[in-house]
């Protein structure tokens, strides 16, 4: 085993979160923040290792076929916020098997790294769709189906799309939050199913204003895909507000983005507008910053 390093890009869920677990598309964006994983050989790496990161270190050797994990000191770094629904769990579980299999002179294909970081990403919270790992693996556009047979396809947007992401300031927990909604989707079936076909049906409507750079019915698209997330019970007082600011000042639209339950939302500018949109959401005290 040689010291090594592997990365991982941050994300934001465009739309479609949640329901994409219960089968329906969602489109996510990577973003240039990313976690950064160094990795070398030492007797003594045990120590070095938190034990909320023991766990993804042994999945991640297990995956990659690293066999004694205890020998592996591991440094973390990188600009990514963590634990606010921008696919921190994911970018470090693609850095790390990134890493490891650096480490061991093996290379990985974006599809490997994509299904061996998804492994990992089980550790965090228990039943990932996928779109996490692949987006951190990927990057760019990607529109995504959990399937089986499991879909991905780069999204061709037909101008740069200006969005802010806008940090509530709770942290949230994806397992705690996806599990807390299984249960009351496993209680009432019939009730949640037209809510997620409805998102999966947004979803779709937004491919192809993307692609046909329609940024006034995107925004309205995101917008309803918020309030839906709301009535599944996802949103958060502070996520509500952030949402509502945004509008007033005048984004196209605005939703949560991740699992909820606290974290970021998004919001889309005009073209060309979102460093001003995010000095204005920072000027009434949010932590706001352009994608
Ligand atoms: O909160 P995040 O960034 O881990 O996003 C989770 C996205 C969900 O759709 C809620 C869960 C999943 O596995 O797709």
């Amino acid at each position: 085993m040689v010291e090594a390093r592997g990365s991982g890009r941050g994300k934001v869920i465009l739309l479609g979160e949640h329901a994409v677990v219960h089968g329906e598309p969602a489109i996510a964006a990577g973003l240039s923040h990313e976690v950064e994983v160094r990795v070398r050989p030492d007797p003594h790496g045990a120590s070095s290792v938190s034990n909320g990161l023991r766990a993804a270190l042994e999945a991640a050797a297990k995956a990659v076929g690293v066999r004694d994990a205890d020998g592996i000191a591991i440094e973390i770094s990188g600009n990514l916020p963590i634990a606010v629904g921008l696919g921190s769990s994911a970018a470090l579980s693609v850095a790390l098997v990134r890493a490891l299999s650096a480490s061991v002179e093996r290379s990985l294909s974006l599809e490997e790294a994509a299904r061996l970081a998804n492994e990992v990403e089980k550790v965090f919270h228990g039943t990932p769709s996928g779109i996490d790992a692949n987006t951190a693996a990927r990057g760019g556009l990607l529109w995504f189906e959990t399937g089986p047979p499991m879909r991905w396809e780069n999204v061709e947007a037909g101008g740069a799309l200006s969005i802010v992401i806008v940090l509530s300031g709770e942290e949230h927990d994806t397992g705690h939050t996806v599990g807390a909604l299984r249960r009351r989707v496993g209680a009432s079936p019939p009730v949640y199913r037209p809510v997620f076909s409805a998102i999966g049906e947004l979803v779709r409507a937004a491919r192809t204003a993307i692609e046909k750079s329609e940024w006034r019915l995107l925004g309205e698209l995101m917008s309803m895909n918020h309030e839906l997330l709301r009535a599944c019970g996802v949103s958060t007082k502070a996520l509500d507000r952030v949402v509502d600011e945004a509008r007033a000042r005048g984004a196209l639209g605005a939703k949560l983005t991740g699992a909820g339950g606290g974290g970021a939302a998004i919001a889309l500018a005009a073209p060309g507008e979102a460093a001003q949109l995010a000095q204005s959401l920072r000027d009434g005290g949010w932590e706001a910053f352009p994608a």
